[in-house]
């Protein structure tokens, strides 16, 4: 979910409403927006669906002077998509209005204590306690940030709640678990749950810790730390600006985003290529030096996960260090090693999974990387070293060239370690190099070399119930990457396997007309898993090389594996959402980013 507030000279509005639609990313199944009156009232428009539906408010002849409101973007959590349950919320009595990212442990006790004292609360999410529990406290003549301090002594759970009073026009904001920033401009004080809002407007931001307060009114903001008057935490400058680069041949911002691929593999290449071979990439990150470290954890969730398994294969493959794939939301299996390098991967760097971790993976000697799309995210904040994947704004929620640029950044970043380290075989190392430089060339060949064979493939399979991902060694990783695509973009059944083990279960699906798509690395044993398959009656789809006719292009996969491959599968899964009427750049239930555990 995101949240944003303003209070300025400036029509609110229009800034608000602009922000929230930054921060779709977060979520898009319902969204809402709270103005203050010129008569000190506060007009709520809710909306199930996108930002772009919350029209009404923005024009209003008598809100154009308004310069107070708060707006959020929700990813259910605690009850259904309505519009009831979309943020901002109000009390009873409509004195004050809340948006709230976070999950409140204890709301079902709070909510029959409300009923039990005459609150009436009409919807299911949890959030709608702290409006009735900030409303108490303003009606026993609070002010809004006591009031705030107050309700959240109530609460347990983790939040980021901002709280618009009616009476004075001023908006409280605090946060607990979940990440709040800060920035005072010369055209008014925004909120926001991330810089990904406000970036276009702000020049810098303050963190909220947990202990702090913010009362914000026309004046600018007053702070508080554990209930004294503080100047606030330390300010950070943000050079930065999350819009988007639009256009392309396509009306969806997907299949834009393959198409840009290769262009954000050779960006990637630019950037970073010249320090590897000497290995001032990773001097340059102030990592230790190569050989102090023991092992390597590559953490993500999704498609960032699918990155860091890639990655992660150069580390064990050339580096011979082991390496532990962790899913984010497990991390807490993981058993403490000293001299551990832990690579996290979130393109938007706030998934809340991955914050998480960072709790369970923070032990002594333990060195954090942020893999991420977003410099100044919160998962860039607690890393000892980050780097920029330059991939550009994604908007489409399947993720496709960040990805790419996930992998392409990973795999530059380890190369450069190992080409720094005595234990590495240097041919190993340049071959490796060499075959990273040809990336962008694959991809695009890749684009090119599919074109013709998706839309037969598409037709082919409009009916297919379910699909079978199959790939051994290097490219079992792209046929899970395949998978999810197309679970996320069409609604259909999709299973991965590592090829070997459709025999011990997976191959019951297979029959007549089965759709089995095969990443091959050139593993010839390969070949048998898909006569396997054959003899069933499965329909096999072979991805290898840079085209459906792999003749002439057959190599060996590099130790990330064949990063081209991604690009049919992108291809496909894009071209039958398309046939089956889906929403590309939004699939149903998803978001981008997902904000809760
Ligand atoms: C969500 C998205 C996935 C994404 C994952 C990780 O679940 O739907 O596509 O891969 O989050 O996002 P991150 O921002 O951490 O890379």
């Amino acid at each position: 979910c995101g949240i944003v507030a303003y209070v300025g000279l400036r029509p609110a509005a229009p800034l608000v409403f602009h922000a929230l639609g930054l921060l779709e990313y977060r979520g898009y199944d319902s969204a809402g927006i709270a103005v203050l009156t010129p008569d000190g009232e506060i007009e709520t428009e809710k909306t199930v669906g996108g930002v772009v539906a919350l029209t009404s408010l923005l024009v209003r002849a008598d809100l154009q002077t308004s310069g107070t409101a708060i707006g959020h973007t929700r990813w259910a959590t605690h009850g259904a998509v309505t519009e009831v349950n979309a943020h901002p919320l109000s009390d009873c009595h409509g004195a004050v209005s809340i948006a709230h990212n976070g999950v409140i442990a204890n709301a079902d006790v709070l909510r029959r204590e409300l009923a039990a004292r005459g609150h009436r609360l009409v919807g299911e999410v949890d959030s709608e306690v702290i409006a009735h529990l900030v409303e108490e406290f303003v009606e026993e003549g609070s002010s809004i940030a006591v009031a705030l301090t107050s309700a959240t002594a109530r609460l347990e759970g983790s939040w980021a709640i901002v709280a618009m009073d009616a009476r004075t026009g001023t908006v409280a904001a605090t946060a607990q678990g979940s990440p709040l920033i800060v920035s005072t401009t010369p055209e008014g004080t925004f909120v926001a749950s991330d810089i990904t809002a406000i970036s276009d407007r702000v020049d810098a931001y303050q963190v909220l810790r947990s202990s702090d307060v913010v009362e914000i009114g026309r004046g600018g903001a007053t702070w508080w730390d554990g209930g004294a008057r503080s100047a606030g935490p330390s300010s950070s400058p943000v050079r930065w600006r999350a819009t988007a680069e639009h256009g392309g041949r396509f009306d969806d911002h997907m299949g834009n985003e393959i198409d840009e691929q290769p262009a954000v593999a050779a960006r990637v290449l630019d950037a970073f290529a010249g320090g590897i071979a000497d290995g001032s990439l990773w001097r340059s990150l102030g990592l230790a030096g190569f050989d102090r470290i023991h092992r390597v954890v590559v953490l993500g969730c999704g498609t960032s996960l699918h990155a860091g398994i890639a990655i992660g294969r150069v580390f064990s493959d050339l580096g011979h260090l082991p390496v532990t794939a962790l899913v984010a939301s497990e991390a807490s299996s993981f058993v403490p090693e000293p001299h551990t390098l832990v690579i996290a991967i979130s393109q938007s760097g706030e998934t809340a999974d991955i914050l998480r971790a960072l709790d369970a993976l923070s032990f002594p000697d333990r060195t954090l990387l942020a893999l991420t799309n977003n410099p100044y995210s919160s998962l860039a904040r607690e890393a000892d070293a980050v780097i920029d994947c330059l991939a550009g704004v994604e908007i489409g929620v399947a993720a496709t060239k960040t990805f790419v640029a996930q992998v392409m950044t990973g795999v530059a970043v380890a190369l450069s370690g190992l080409c720094g380290s005595a234990r590495v075989d240097r041919v190993d190392a340049r071959a490796a190099l060499e075959a990273l430089t040809e990336t962008p060339l694959r991809l695009d060949a890749a684009l090119r070399g599919w074109s013709d064979s998706i839309p037969l493939l598409t037709e082919e399979f409009a009916d297919a119930s379910g699909f079978l991902f199959l790939g051994r060694g290097s490219g079992v990783v792209y046929a899970a990457e395949g998978a999810l695509k197309l679970k996320e973009l069409t609604y259909r059944w999709a299973e991965h396997q590592p090829a070997g083990e459709l025999k011990h279960g997976p191959l019951a699906l297979v029959e007549n007309g089965t759709p089995v798509l095969a990443v091959d690395v050139g593993d010839r044993r390969l070949d048998i898993n898909i006569a396997e398959v054959l003899a069933r009656g499965g329909r096999v789809v072979r991805i290898a090389g840079v085209g459906p006719d792999p003749v002439g292009d057959l190599r060996p996969a590099p130790p990330w594996g064949p990063l081209e491959a991604v690009v049919p599968l992108q291809l496909f899964a894009r071209s039958l959402a398309i046939r089956l009427d889906r929403n590309v750049d939004k699939p149903r239930n998803l978001a981008k980013s997902v904000t809760v555990d």
